[in-house]
């Protein structure tokens, strides 16, 4: 798919604002001083040298306390984003497949996400990728807070947590 997805650098995140908008472009911006100190990774897409999609995958504290409770020390994945037009050619995927490896890599044997109530197209390609609810019902229903360059998660919005067993098989990663 003439697709390079490896970590950012300092100069890759002015050029998201070209292809993901500005409000993408503030999240990554606002996440790439807890690369520097060590707290997570971005994660980019290049196609022809420009970026056409990024994901933040965390092992900092969670904010959320119901996080710290049930899934305390258990590694998280934000924002993942690809642009509209590079869409449905496996380039998510490919994301979410590298953050994985990286949290292998690390140590890690599980991983989690917040999925917003009302996107249903993600919830439907994290399920077939073999993320599951938790039982818990605090790990239902969240409420949201407003960050910067939070979209997905407007305030008045609600999102669910997923994990996955990073040891799984997943249907078809390629
Ligand atoms: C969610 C998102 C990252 C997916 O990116 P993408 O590059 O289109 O994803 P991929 O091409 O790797 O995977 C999509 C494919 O997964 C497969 N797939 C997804 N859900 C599936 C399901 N339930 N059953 C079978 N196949 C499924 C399909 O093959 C699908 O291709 P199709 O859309 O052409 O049918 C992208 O739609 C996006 O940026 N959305 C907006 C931001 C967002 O909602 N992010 C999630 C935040 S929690």
């Amino acid at each position: 798919m003439g697709v390079l997805i490896r970590v950012a650098k300092p100069d890759d995140i002015e050029p998201l604002i070209e292809t993901l908008g500005s409000a993408h472009h503030v999240f990554f911006r606002s996440r790439f001083p807890l690369q520097i100190v060590g707290l997570g990774q971005i994660l980019m897409a290049f196609r022809d040298e420009r970026p056409v999609g990024a994901v933040f995958i965390s092992w900092d504290l969670a904010d959320e306390p119901e996080i710290r409770e049930h899934l305390a020390e258990v590694p998280m994945v934000f924002h993942l984003h690809v642009a509209v037009e590079h869409r449905h050619q496996g380039i998510g995927r490919g994301l979410l497949r590298r953050a994985e490896e990286l949290l292998r890599e690390r140590g890690h044997d599980r991983v989690l996400l917040g999925v917003d109530k009302s996107n249903e197209m993600a919830r439907a390609f994290y399920l077939w990728l073999g993320y599951t609810q938790p039982a818990e019902p605090e790990l239902s229903d969240l409420g949201a807070t407003a960050e910067p360059g939070e979209l997905a998660h407007s305030v008045g919005e609600t999102y669910d947590i997923l994990v996955a067993d990073l040891r799984r098989v997943p249907p078809r990663w390629e």
